[in-house]
């Protein structure tokens, strides 16, 4: 489509005019956030189309997205006007109709912005969303309002309060936008608006649709409690429901008062610092990240549990994968539990019959490594096992080309050692999912002392494509979320060889805004794993060190967690239940110890354990294990269950008084006793960046 006129605005927001309709364009790399410098260039563009007596407008998006959300790093301060609600108002005061044309993603503002207009039209593959619950926040500039009027209360409230990306056909379906577009995007917005002379159009004047009470009511309690009854989900949740009940003009400022008031809370400022620290997370610094390479096909060695989420994980970002066994046997289960379950996420909608039949295309079995001598990545997920582990790398290493990457998925054994004698170690990475390896956000992507630049930036950005956050570690036992959570489970043990009850801990953890306390956790994954370990570790266990029985004793009883039915908790009526069997062998480790239980409040659990994160973290930090203190967060946040709200455990120790923070150091020191190594935790708070001046 050829311009009739000049480019005349300069800035963030470009103006042309075509024919008779005035096209907008929003240009601020990378992803159009909408900073004031936008704000400010669509109001210009709005007074230039009026000037131009335009018969309708265009607003879209330069490069890859509509707009991707309001620029965060305004959000720590005062916002210089005009603020987004008053771009709106204007566009909603034109004359002529303005039609919203997204590609990519439209999220937040620029959502909200497209709510302002008169029609929305969404290239196939766009998403469109309301993200600021998981920031802390309501939408700000109508979302609550407008929204609820397209697509009715009970899908608002689960659009805004689960964070939800629609793609465009939903949208559309919803009544969200107007029309899903397959061609040249400016052609198919400046053809919409001609096509039937289209009028103004004011989302806030469409009265919501009508829906069951009940219905509404339902996604309200059940959004609250997906929601941890965050104050800013029961305020998203009040402005939803409220619609109605006022005048529009007051709906919207009260909308605008909550919005301005929960940009300065405590959950607001935690949950933007994750946001910057998720992103920093996935580059290294001094590392150009351009040295990546594109992994086009992949192979799996093991079939068992965390090869055959890892197979998923591929499939869904659409790599080609082979999976490779031991025998025929153990392929054929494999594949068989990963038909399965792609089957489950068919029969729960959560996947097509075609997406399903295109990753199952996508999948090989094999027995033999020859299988496997031509994918770009192999990863091992065999059995935790040094000497397996070396023989599995040694016959890769001999079988794959020399520019192929080998990665490893074990959770504990020394990356270092592992490599040792292979001809090529700057080709080993240390690729460490989480269980389930689809499902979980987390993957740690662990550097040897010989992985190379090329192969380090590779893992990155592959996480990157299987939609997980990564996060770099060096070797080191448990590498970083694992070595963390050691230190954690160890603390609760000693907590409950004092005193505590098992059930009193987790439910200080849960009430701390985790979803599961050690327990419960320990009885899902099973106590053998960490038996295994504590086995292996016997033979080099400081023998001074406090050492917990009660959990060898609840494995040699045979109560391995779930799985027998009985762990740390009962099980056998379905949920867990406290067990007088379980508070008999902690009396029986407590008189061998010589301990007379003391009693703990729910804060002093809360406060021992987070204070053990914390001193843990330091030490890796200081160790050189993590890159930096925010990456720890990250971690924490999405593999471990820590509450996104309070940032991850480094950022919460920075916002507690030191005075009480030493003393909980201190407490820690003498519970754990012989063998406690005090990080440098004020040196590393010191240092946490909070994002908010940048
Ligand atoms: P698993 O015991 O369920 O599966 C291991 C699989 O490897 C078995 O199917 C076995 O037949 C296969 N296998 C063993 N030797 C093989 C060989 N030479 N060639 C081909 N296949 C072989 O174990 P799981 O739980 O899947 O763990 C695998 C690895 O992942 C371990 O290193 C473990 O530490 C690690 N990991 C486990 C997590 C978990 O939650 N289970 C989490 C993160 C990592």
């Amino acid at each position: 489509m050829k311009n009739e006129t000049p480019d005349v605005s300069p800035g963030m927001v470009s103006f042309e005019m075509i024919g008779t309709v005035a096209v907008l364009t929003i240009d601020n790399a990378p992803v159009n956030a909408g900073s004031h410098a936008v704000r400010a260039g669509l109001v210009q563009g709005i007074v230039q189309a009026t000037a131009a007596n335009a018969t309708g407008t265009v607003l879209m998006g330069a490069g890859r997205c509509f707009v991707a959300g309001s620029d965060l790093r305004e959000f720590g301060k005062p916002l210089a006007p005009p603020e987004l609600p008053e771009v709106i108002r204007i566009i909603e005061n034109t004359n002529f109709p303005v039609v919203a044309a997204m590609h990519g993603v439209a999220l937040g503002g620029g959502l909200e912005l497209s709510l302002g207009c008169d029609y929305r039209i969404a290239e196939t593959d766009t998403k469109l969303g309301l993200p600021e619950v998981a920031l802390g926040l309501v939408p700000g500039a109508g979302g609550t309002q407008r929204l609820p009027r397209l697509v009715g209360k009970q899908r608002a409230i689960e659009m805004i309060c689960n964070a939800e990306r629609l793609p465009a056909a939903t949208a559309l379906e919803y009544g969200l936008i107007d029309a899903v577009t397959e061609g040249d995007l400016l052609e198919e917005a400046i053809a919409f608006l001609r096509a039937q002379d289209r009028p103004k159009r004011l989302a806030i004047q469409i009265p919501p649709p009508n829906e069951s009470p009940d219905a509404i009511e339902a996604a309200a309690v059940k959004a609250l409690q997906r929601g941890k009854k965050r104050p800013n989900v029961a305020e998203a949740i009040r402005l939803v429901m409220s619609i109605g009940e006022h005048d529009a003009d007051t709906a919207l400022a009260d909308e605008r008062a909550v919005f301005q008031h929960l940009r300065f809370s405590e959950d607001a400022f935690a949950l933007r610092y994750l946001f910057f620290s998720e992103r920093a997370a996935t580059s290294v610094d001094g590392l150009d990240m351009k040295l990546a390479r594109n992994i086009e096909s992949v192979g799996v060695v093991g079939g068992g549990t965390m090869g055959q989420g890892i197979v998923r994980a591929f499939l869904a970002a659409g790599l080609p994968v082979v999976l490779v066994e031991r025998d025929q046997v153990a392929l054929d289960s494999a594949i068989d539990k990963i038909d399965a379950s792609l089957e489950a996420l068919v029969a729960k909608g959560r996947l097509s019959a075609e997406q399903r039949k295109q990753r199952c295309a996508a999948l090989a079995g094999a027995v033999e490594f020859s299988a496997i001598s031509s994918c770009d990545l192999v990863i091992e997920a065999v059995f935790e096992e040094m000497s397996i582990k070396k023989d599995v790398l040694k016959r890769l290493e001999a079988e794959l080309s020399p520019e192929a990457i080998i990665a490893t998925n074990t959770s504990y054994l020394d990356i270092d050692n592992m490599v040792k004698d292979l001809v090529r170690p700057e080709q080993i990475i240390g690729l460490h999912f989480f269980s389930p390896a689809d499902i979980m956000p987390l993957l740690e992507v662990v550097r040897t002392a010989k992985t190379s630049d090329r192969v380090l930036t590779t893992g990155i950005k592959l996480a990157r494509k299987l939609d997980k956050q990564p996060i770099v570690a060096r070797v080191a036992e448990g590498f970083i979320g694992n070595r963390i959570y050691a230190a954690y489970r160890r603390r609760a043990e000693l907590l409950v060889l004092d005193g505590a009850m098992p059930e009193q801990v987790d439910a200080a953890v849960t009430g701390f805004g985790f979803a599961m306390g050690p327990f419960a956790v320990a009885d899902m994954s099973g106590l053998d794993i960490a038996w295994a370990m504590r086995k292996r570790q016997a033979p080099t266990r400081d023998p001074e060190a406090r050492y917990v029985t009660i959990p060898d004793s609840l494995c040699e009883a045979g109560r391995l967690g779930r799985k027998t039915g009985k762990g740390w908790y009962d099980y056998s009526e379905g949920t867990a239940r406290p067990d007088p069997g379980v508070d008999a062998i902690i009396a029986a480790a407590r008189a061998e110890a010589g301990i007379r239980a003391v009693s703990y409040t729910a804060e002093a659990i809360q406060r021992q354990l987070m204070t053990t994160i914390v001193n843990e973290a330091t030490c890796l930090l200081d160790e050189g294990v993590a890159q930096r203190p925010s990456d720890v967060d990250v971690a924490l946040t999405n593999g471990y269950g820590f509450p996104r709200w309070c940032g991850g455990p480094l950022y919460w120790a920075s916002k507690q008084e030191r005075s009480v923070l030493e003393a909980d150091l201190e407490a820690l020191s003498k519970a754990i006793g012989h063998g406690f190594k005090a990080g440098p935790v004020a040196d590393i708070l010191n240092q946490i960046d909070t994002f908010q001046e940048s």
